[in-house]
C-alpha cells in the first residue's frame, strides 16, 4: 500500500518506490514511506495539553534531548548527500510507531546543492519554507542548522517561536534586529549549541556535524547524568 499525505490514505510498512495502476490519475510514481504516528508539533501540543508540573517537565528532558539529537542526525544525513531540506520544523518531524524513532519528512521544497561545495550559498527566489523557522538569507546547508536551532528551542520551551508575528514584524525582528527566541527553558549546555547554530551570518553557524558531535560529546545528553538518574 502507499503512503500519501494524510493518515486516511495509506498504511505502509516499508520504504519503496511504487507504481500505481493509474486507476485515478494515470500511471504515477510515488514514494512509499513508513507510516508515522505523531508529528513533533502534535507531541508538543500533547505535552502542553497535559499541563505537567515542573517535575513532569523535568522528566521530559531526556526525551526532548533525544528528539533534537535525532533530528540533527537526520539533517546530517541529508547534508552528507548535499541536500538542504529547507523546511525543518516540528510539523515535518514525526515518530515511528513502536520504536519512536525520529523521522524527517516533507521533502517538497528540498534542493540538492549544485556542485559539491558544501559551503556554497545561494539566493533562493521567493520565500521558501515556513517563515518562522526560515534563516535569514543567503541560503546554504546552514539554513537547516538555523531551523534546527529554532526547533530545539520549541521542543524544550513547548512554545512556538515568534507566535503572532506578522511577516513584516518577523522579518524586522529576525533579519534586522537579530532577535532570537528566549533560551531560558533550554539546558545551558544545549543553549550554547543552539546559539552557535542560529548566528546571523551563515558562515559563522556550526555545521550540523559539529552540532551532532557536540550533542554526543555532552555526557548529560547521552547518558543523562543530570536527567536520567
Ligand atoms: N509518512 C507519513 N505517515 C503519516 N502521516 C504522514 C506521513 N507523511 C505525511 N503525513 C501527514 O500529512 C501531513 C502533510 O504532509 P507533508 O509531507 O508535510 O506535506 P505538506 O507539504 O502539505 O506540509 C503531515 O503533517 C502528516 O500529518
Ligand atoms: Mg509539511
Amino acid at each position: 500500500m502507499l503512503a500519501f499525505k494524510g493518515a486516511s490514505e495509506a498504511v505502509v510498512a516499508s520504504v519503496n518506490p511504487a507504481r500505481t495502476s493509474g486507476a485515478l490519475t494515470g500511471p504515477s510514481f510515488y514514494i512509499v514511506l513508513d507510516r508515522l504516528h505523531e508529528t513533533l508539533e502534535g507531541r508538543i501540543r500533547r505535552w502542553n495539553a497535559s499541563e505537567p508540573s515542573k517535575l513532569d517537565r523535568q522528566k521530559l528532558m531526556p526525551e526532548k534531548t533525544r528528539i533534537i539529537k535525532e533530528v540533527a542526525a537526520g539533517i546530517a544525513h541529508l547534508h552528507k548527500n548535499l541536500i538542504i531540506h529547507r523546511d525543518i520544523k516540528p510539523a515535518n518531524v514525526a515518530f515511528a510507531p513502536i520504536t519512536d524513532q525520529v523521522k524527517i519528512f516533507d521533502m517538497g521544497i528540498s534542493r540538492r546543492l549544485p556542485g559539491d561545495d558544501r559551503d556554497q550559498l545561494y539566493r533562493m527566489t521567493g520565500y521558501t519554507g515556513s517563515q518562522r523557522y526560515m534563516a535569514p538569507k543567503p541560503y546554504g546547508l546552514s539554513a537547516d542548522v538555523y531551523s534546527w536551532a529554532l526547533l530545539a528551542v520549541e521542543t524544550f520551551s513547548q512554545k512556538t517561536a515568534f507566535k503572532g508575528y506578522t511577516s513584516q514584524a518577523h522579518k524586522k525582528a529576525v533579519c534586522h534586529q537579530h532577535v532570537r527566541p528566549n533560551l531560558k527553558s533550554v539546558p545551558r549546555h544545549i543553549g550554547r549549541i543552539v546559539k552557535a547554530s542560529w548566528d546571523q551570518q551563515p558562515q559563522r553557524r556550526s555545521s550540523i556535524e559539529t552540532v551532532c558531535d557536540k550533542l554526543t560529546q555532552e555526557k548529560r545528553v547521552t547518558c543523562g547524568q543530570r536527567y536520567c538518574n
